[in-house]
């Protein structure tokens, strides 16, 4: 296991995949080192591939609106990662191949940060993180313990603005997950 510094300096320079080959910038991740609740996406898009920062596009400013509906943000509270940290050409899911190339970096930050809580963002994070046959439209909002830490997943912003349907729902795992740091939390509110 690396320090932040070593984890940090080894991912900017990775090459461990191809997606490093079409990538602007590696994308770590933001927040405080101390936080509480992690949230994993499944990879950066176009704006975090030219920003180096994970859910800075539209998507990104749902994600910080929704968070704020319980007092977190990136600012504060919560540490914002992805299974993959350099963009997949033309948004495609991230390959089986290139997540588990990158995911001991991300299964680094998590032994640093150590969490209490652990929110996946969408299906393709849900099924790497949770189990591999997770079914986010039916699972979203249902909690598991695993290894001490508390693990759910919500709708990916993005599909949330594809089907603005999915918003009530996800409303309801937010007053939830509001309700799980307010049990298993010590410093995030
Ligand atoms: N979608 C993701 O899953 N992660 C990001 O960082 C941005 C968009
Ligand atoms: Fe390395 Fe991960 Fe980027 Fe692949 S996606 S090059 S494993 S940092």
């Amino acid at each position: 296991m690396l320090n932040w510094e070593a984890l940090e300096q080894t991912c900017k320079s990775c090459q461990k995949c191809a997606l490093a080959d079409t990538r602007h910038n590696v994308v770590f991740g933001v927040g405080p080192r101390n936080a509480e609740v992690m949230l994993i996406g499944e990879g950066p898009g176009e704006n975090e591939d030219l920003q180096g920062e994970p859910f800075v596009g539209r998507g990104g400013k749902l994600l910080d609106a929704m968070l704020e509906l319980i007092d977190l943000s990136r600012q504060r509270n919560v540490y914002i990662g992805n299974i993959v940290k350099c963009r997949p050409p033309q948004n495609r899911d991230p390959l089986n191949t290139e997540q588990d190339a990158c995911i001991g970096y991300l299964r680094n930050q998590v032994a640093l940060i150590r969490p209490k809580i652990i929110v996946c963002l969408g299906r393709i994070a849900a099924m790497r993180l949770i189990k591999p046959d997770y079914k986010i439209t039916k699972e979203h909002g249902q909690w598991v313990e695993k290894s001490g830490v508390w693990m759910t997943a919500l709708y990916h912003p993005a599909a949330i603005l594809r089907d603005p349907s999915k918003r009530p729902d996800t409303f309801v795992d937010l007053k939830e997950l509001e309700k799980k740091i307010r049990e298993v939390c010590t410093h995030t509110y």
